[in-house]
C-alpha cells in the first residue's frame, strides 16, 4: 500500500460541549496537493486545528497518523516539530515579540535548519523579497497592527522559512488584493517545488489554486466528508455550490 504522509481515519472531534467532527477520514501523500472545500460553518478550520493538535478541540474517536507516528494525542509542538505547519484563518497579535526573534527563535528549534545568525538573516531577506515585504516588518512586533493581507504574508514567511513537510492553509487568500494575492500564490508554488512539500489548501476561491495542480478534492458539509474526487471536482462545485453535496450531509452518509 502506498504510505501516506497524513492519515486522518473516522476522526470524531470537538469541544467539551460541541461535536464539530464526525467519522472524518482523509489521507494526503508525500508531494501532494489536496483542496479542502465547503460551505461557511462545515468544519475546515476545526479539521486544521485538529490536525495540528490545538487542545481546544478534543478527539473522541478515530486516529491521526503523520509520517508513519500515531500523533492523534501528541502536543502542537511536537506536530510542528514533526512537520506539520498550520496557517490560520486569522493569524494571532502576538505583543513585545518582534517579528525577527520570533522567526529566528522557531528555526533554531529545528535541528535541520540550524544555521548562522548571518546566513539566517539573509534567508529571511531573500524571502521577504520573494513575498514582496518591506524589511521594516521584521522589527516590528509579531503581528500587531498588521493589515489583514500583510498577516497572511508573514505566515507565508513562516512556511518558506520553516520548509514544512506538510502546510495546511486555511483560506491563506481571504482578504487579499490582486497583487498580494499573486505574490502568495507564487509563495505556495515556490514551496511546492523547492520544499517539495504536500498542501491541504483550505479555500473559498480558486484563484489561488491557478498555479498549483491538484491532486485531490475533499468536501465537508456539516462536519463529514460527503465528497472526495479529482482536481476539477473544484469547477463542479464553482459551477454548480455546495447544494448537491448538502443532501448528502443531511442523510449523512458520504457521496
Ligand atoms: N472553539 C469553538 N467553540 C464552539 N464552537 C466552535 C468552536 N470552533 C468551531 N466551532 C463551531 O464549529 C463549526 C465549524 O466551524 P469551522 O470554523 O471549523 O468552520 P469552517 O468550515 O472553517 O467555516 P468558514 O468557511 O466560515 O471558515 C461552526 O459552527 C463553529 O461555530
Ligand atoms: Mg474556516
Amino acid at each position: 500500500m502506498h504510505s501516506q504522509l497524513l492519515r486522518v481515519s473516522d476522526v470524531s472531534a470537538g469541544t467539551e460541549d460541541k461535536p464539530i467532527l464526525h467519522d472524518v477520514s482523509l489521507a494526503v501523500g508525500a508531494g501532494e496537493t489536496h483542496v479542502l472545500m465547503g460551505p461557511n460553518g462545515a468544519g475546515k478550520s476545526t479539521l486544521g486545528r485538529v490536525v495540528m493538535g490545538d487542545p481546544t478541540y478534543q478527539v473522541t474517536s478515530g486516529s491521526i497518523f503523520f509520517d508513519d507516528a500515531d500523533v492523534t494525542n501528541e502536543a502542537a509542538d511536537k506536530r510542528s516539530l514533526a512537520g506539520i505547519f498550520l496557517s490560520y484563518q486569522a493569524p494571532v497579535e502576538v505583543p513585545g515579540v518582534p517579528l525577527y526573534s520570533y522567526l529566528r527563535t522557531i528555526t533554531q528549534k529545528r535541528p535541520e535548519l540550524k544555521m548562522t545568525a548571518r546566513k539566517f538573516r539573509a534567508r529571511v531577506g531573500e524571502i521577504a523579497d520573494q513575498l514582496d515585504m518591506g524589511s521594516s516588518f521584521l522589527t516590528r512586533e509579531l503581528n500587531v497592527g498588521f493589515s489583514g493581507g500583510e498577516k497572511k504574508k508573514i505566515e507565508m514567511l513562516q512556511l518558506l522559512l520553516l520548509r514544512p513537510k506538510l502546510a495546511i492553509l486555511d483560506e491563506t487568500d481571504s482578504g487579499l488584493d490582486v497583487d498580494a494575492l499573486s505574490v502568495v500564490s507564487k509563495g505556495i508554488e515556490a514551496y511546492r517545488q523547492d520544499c517539495d512539500g504536500s498542501l491541504l489548501i483550505i479555500t473559498h476561491n480558486t484563484r489561488i489554486l491557478e498555479r498549483l495542480t491538484v491532486d485531490r478534492t475533499h468536501v465537508m458539509v456539516q462536519g463529514r466528508m460527503v465528497a472526495e474526487g479529482p482536481g476539477s471536482l473544484i469547477d463542479d462545485i464553482d459551477a454548480h455550490g455546495f447544494e448537491q453535496f448538502e443532501r448528502a450531509g443531511e442523510d449523512g452518509g458520504a457521496a
